[in-house]
């Protein structure tokens, strides 16, 4: 994982990021703001990472919302800078060296997981491992991981695996962010089976897609991509001694 390469894709991009996605976007996370402001208690404290400024769900009644990312944009910050419970972090879903153990009654994970790719396939799937534990550490015992993770049909993976090193020697070549993106059957193992115990996968469902999506920085039509977005959600258990 190299911070400064996301810094300098993201950072540049981000003080635009949440204003071209929501143009493109807005149909989309007003569906993902459907499955998960039911989800997040009045007064409880969550955690939003890999935030990239999009708060597309109700956060007035909570205690505090954290959003955290690699990448904080100074003009998100400011934007939010009155709102009493939000407050911004940097820091990184592999390793939240910075967020205390089960601080969190939910965390909150949208379209990042697909970010964590590296040089093989097996290095970038050991990062989701990583990154969804530390998601359940700094989940309080019941408390929730919410993913809406962007996803392929299975044929589309099976090319992503046996094609690996091309398709990010492509990524590079365009000068976007290394991403491999899962179909939903395989990370819905890898959360049925990777994680550390304690934890059972409750829900799986299909959030779809809005009627455009961003791709490579351009808008195209939803149909032309076999994309979609899904939902998993996660539930730390309590442990027999507590
Ligand atoms: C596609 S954007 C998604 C932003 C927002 N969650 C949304 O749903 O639109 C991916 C975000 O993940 C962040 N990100 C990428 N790698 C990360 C990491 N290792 N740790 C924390 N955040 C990361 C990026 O900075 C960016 O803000």
């Amino acid at each position: 994982m190299q911070k400064d390469k996301f810094w300098e894709y993201f950072d540049d991009e981000s003080k635009e990021y949440v204003q071209t996605i929501m143009d493109a976007e807005g149909d989309y996370y007003d569906k993902a703001e459907k499955f998960i402001t039911p989800l997040i208690k009045s007064n409880g404290k969550v955690l939003d990472i890999g935030n990239g400024g999009i708060l597309n769900y109700d956060y007035s009644n909570l205690e505090e919302l954290v959003c955290a990312d690699i990448s904080i944009s100074k003009k998100i910050e400011e934007v939010y800078k009155d709102v009493p419970n939000i407050s911004f972090i940097e820091s990184n879903i592999m390793d939240m060296n910075n967020v205390d153990d089960e601080r969190f009654d939910v965390v909150i994970v949208q379209k990042v997981i697909h970010h964590l790719a590296e040089n093989n396939y097996s290095t970038t799937k050991n990062n989701c491992i990583k990154a969804m534990n530390e998601c359940i550490r700094v989940l309080k015992p019941g408390g929730i991981l919410i993913i809406c993770e962007s996803t392929v049909k299975r044929w589309f993976e099976r090319l992503e695996i046996a094609f690996f090193k091309p398709m990010m020697a492509c990524c590079d070549l365009v000068k976007f962010d290394r991403v491999y993106q899962y179909s939903p059957e395989s990370l819905k193992k890898l959360l049925e089976t990777e994680l550390d115990d304690c934890t059972n996968l409750e829900r799986v469902e299909d959030i779809g897609l809005g009627n455009h999506v961003l791709f490579l920085g351009r808008k195209c039509p939803s149909w032309l991509l076999p994309c979609s977005v899904t939902f998993y959600l996660v539930r730390k258990g309590v442990r027999d001694n507590e």
